[in-house]
């Protein structure tokens, strides 16, 4: 590949590193470094769909745990006994959300006498009847909400997408 010599005053006019080049008069740039933009760390990999359970076999008002979408990311999923916004399965009551609280991350826990999630860290609350919206506490961020399917051919729910960041990732899919 061919190299490129640019002049000290071109170079630190451009933003080069004056430091760097001090007493130097001509900068050998390579082509390939030079045109390089920063490379994007995001990914456009495709979520997986991952079966959660039977919808008329789901408990009301109780979670059902699992991952998604890998192993390292649990989930609770609880129908709710009611239709709710963004509700699938039969009645449209059934959602699912990140296990791990918006503020730092600790895992929250379900308490169905108040239907709502709870962060025992520093006592967030969140509304599973409303999308996970953060009712009080430390959190800004509503709960992910992960995006199901259901069959109602076989009964079964899915989950097939995430919305909003996952605490702790870049990226939803690692
Ligand atoms: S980690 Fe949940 S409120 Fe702080």
């Amino acid at each position: 590949m061919e190299d490129l010599k640019i002049g000290r005053r071109f170079f630190l006019q451009s933003g080069g590193v004056a430091a760097a080049v001090a007493g130097s008069t001509v900068i050998p740039i390579h082509n390939a470094q030079a045109a390089t933009p920063a490379r994007n760390t995001g990914t456009t990999l495709p979520y997986p769909k991952k079966a959660v359970g039977a919808a008329k076999r789901m408990p009301v008002n109780e979670v059902v745990s699992f991952t998604y979408p890998d192993a390292s990311s649990p989930c609770y999923a609880i129908r709710m006994g009611n239709a709710v916004p963004g509700g699938v399965g039969p009645n449209n009551d059934i959602v699912a959300f990140s296990a791990y609280c918006t503020h730092m991350g600790c895992p929250v826990a379900y308490d169905g006498g108040t239907r709502t999630f709870k962060c025992g860290c520093h006592f967030s609350i969140f509304d599973p009847e409303n999308g996970g919206q953060m009712v009080c506490g430390q959190a800004t961020e509503d709960l992910p909400k992960i995006r199901l399917e259901y069959d109602a051919k076989t009964d079964a729910v899915s989950a097939v997408a995430v919305d909003g960041l996952i605490y702790g990732r870049q990226s939803n899919i690692l």
